[in-house]
């Protein structure tokens, strides 16, 4: 499945996208709000794997983040799943190449995995798991009708959970 937006388009990922992705990974401020910088190895064990295998099996997954105009692919925005307080979630979690932050293009790719998982996938409810210093991630997330919920503690850090209910989907943005 593939999204579409003004500017972007939301596409699954490929193995071919490895070389691209550990560029990305590589770099700190992409990685900023997480345990660090990913090697090469690390980023197909961690991250593109586990994204091609949540596609192939029919689960929520991943988009990477085209430039329409331009090809480029520049970082990632879709579900990923999570333990969290002992009880599984579905969060949209996103991270984009720091060239091309505050131009409003997360928050263009947030609502459009949003509105997928509401109409086409049917989800009940979904997060994001936010560090509460993550301003602009915070942004993002009230951009996209979220709101924050409580907090809890994720891999031992405390962490915000901003969240939409399908109902508030509904009433709000459908
Ligand atoms: C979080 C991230 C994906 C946002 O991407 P982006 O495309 O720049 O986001 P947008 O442009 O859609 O929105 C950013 C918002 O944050 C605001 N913002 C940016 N820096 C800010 C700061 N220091 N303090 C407060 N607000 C800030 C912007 O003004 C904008 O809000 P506005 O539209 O109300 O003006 C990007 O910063 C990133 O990749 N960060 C590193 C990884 C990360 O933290 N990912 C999230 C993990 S939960």
């Amino acid at each position: 499945m593939m999204l579409e937006t003004p500017r972007l388009i939301l596409r699954p990922f490929a193995a071919e996208d490895l070389d691209r992705l550990a560029e990305l990974m590589a770099n700190k401020e992409f990685m900023r709000f997480s345990m660090g910088a990913l090697t090469r190895e690390q980023t197909r064990e961690r991250f593109l794997d586990k994204v091609i295998g949540w596609d192939r099996d029919g689960l929520p997954s991943q988009f990477a983040m085209i430039i329409r105009s331009s090809g480029a692919l520049v970082g990632y925005c879709g579900f990923f799943h999570h333990e969290v307080d002992g009880k599984m979630e579905i969060e949209i979690g996103y991270r984009l190449d720091c060239a091309y932050w505050n131009q409003g293009l997360t928050t263009e790719a947030a609502r459009a995995v949003r509105d997928h998982g509401f109409r086409d996938l049917k989800l009940d409810y979904v997060i994001s798991l936010i560090h509460p210093e993550n301003l602009p991630s915070r942004r993002v997330a009230e951009k996209n009708g979220m709101t924050l919920e409580r907090q809890a503690t994720f891999r031992g850090f405390p962490t915000f959970v901003f969240s939409i209910t399908r109902q508030r989907w509904l009433e709000r943005f459908s």
